[in-house]
């Protein structure tokens, strides 16, 4: 029966996506029936990329707040609509403006990288955005000598700093669904699985990176699962990636480093806000739309086509 009823939803989704020349932007921490319908799925650099490139009249961005931000900053001229606006955060909200215009202060003489997973008023205090496909990339675009803030990630700034030998002054923030992820859940599923390759998003905490046999974006993730030659990974991201690991090795075994002793997953509360049938509602009513001030847009706009030019 519920599969019935979502089959008819998803056919009023595609019809009114056609009529609506509308396009839906799904990231891989969706449900999976989301990322299903999704024209693209894929991790933040390439969903911005496919935000400025789309030549749809209205984007539906099935992700978090911050991410249908980037899309309208890209394409101020076309209607971005979330389908729940309170679908924000944990990391960009460790990361209030005021502190960090504040933070800064402190550091006249440094630029500013800020990862994507931050407001787009952090955005216009930052020199260059970075994903955390490219962010090695981004940093090492800059002089060895160069000062630098990194925000908000301090786990993600942590890494960087250990690979690339730099110093950079990080802000405290991180993301409630990696952050939780302990070393002795990771040790135990080793320990089960002796074979299995260890795969960890960089928002997770050293202890965990330094157990990892690649450490990698959500695409980064999913690619290195289709190239390796192992069956079995212990998964350190959040849950929704494996639909994708699934779809494409359906011989390979996946387990998800679990955080609460009742269930095998992590998943993000935020990105799990969207569901098919907010997703049609919002098309359907082109409600709830994100709207951003014009002077945010201008100033925020630069850091990110920034690390678009650098991610060529
Ligand atoms: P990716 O850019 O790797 O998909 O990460 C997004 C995110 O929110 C991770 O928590
Ligand atoms: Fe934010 Fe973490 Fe959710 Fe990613 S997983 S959207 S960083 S709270």
């Amino acid at each position: 029966m519920k599969n019935r009823l979502s089959d008819s939803l998803t056919e009023r989704i595609l019809k009114l996506k056609k009529e609506k020349n509308a396009v839906i932007l799904a990231h891989y921490y969706q449900v999976p029936e989301i990322q299903d319908i999704a024209d693209f799925v894929g991790d933040s650099l390439a969903l911005s990329q496919n935000a400025l490139k789309t030549k749809a009249d209205i984007i539906v961005f099935a992700g978090v707040h911050f991410m249908a931000e980037t899309a309208k900053i890209l394409n101020p001229s076309k209607k971005v609509l979330i389908p729940d606006l309170d679908a924000g955060c944990s990391l960009a909200d460790s990361c209030p403006p005021d502190k960090f215009s504040l933070f800064k202060l402190k550091y006249p003489d440094h630029i500013v990288i800020s990862y994507i997973n931050c407001s787009a008023q952090i955005k216009t205090m930052s020199d260059v955005i970075c994903t955390s496909s490219n962010a090695v990339k981004i940093v090492e675009s800059f002089a060895k000598d160069q000062k630098i803030i990194f925000a908000p990630d301090k786990n993600l700034g942590g890494y960087i700093n250990a690979i690339t030998g730099r110093n950079m002054v990080l802000w405290e923030g991180s993301c409630e669904v990696h952050d939780i992820i302990k070393s002795e859940a990771v040790i135990k599923l080793k320990a089960e699985h002796p074979g299995a390759k260890l795969i960890a998003h960089p928002e997770c905490k050293a202890v965990i990176l330094e157990l990892a046999d690649y450490i990698g974006s959500t695409t980064g993730l999913l690619d290195y699962t289709m190239k390796s030659d192992s069956h079995e990974f212990i998964v350190a991201t959040e849950t929704g990636i494996l639909h994708q690991m699934r779809k494409a090795s359906p011989g390979k075994e996946f387990f998800i480093v679990p955080t609460d002793a009742t269930c095998s997953c992590n998943d993000c509360p935020y990105m799990k806000m969207n569901t098919l049938e907010k997703l049609h509602a919002c098309l359907y009513n082109e409600q709830p739309e994100l709207v951003l001030p014009v002077d945010i847009i201008e100033k925020a706009k630069k850091p990110i086509l920034r690390m678009l030019e650098l991610s060529e």
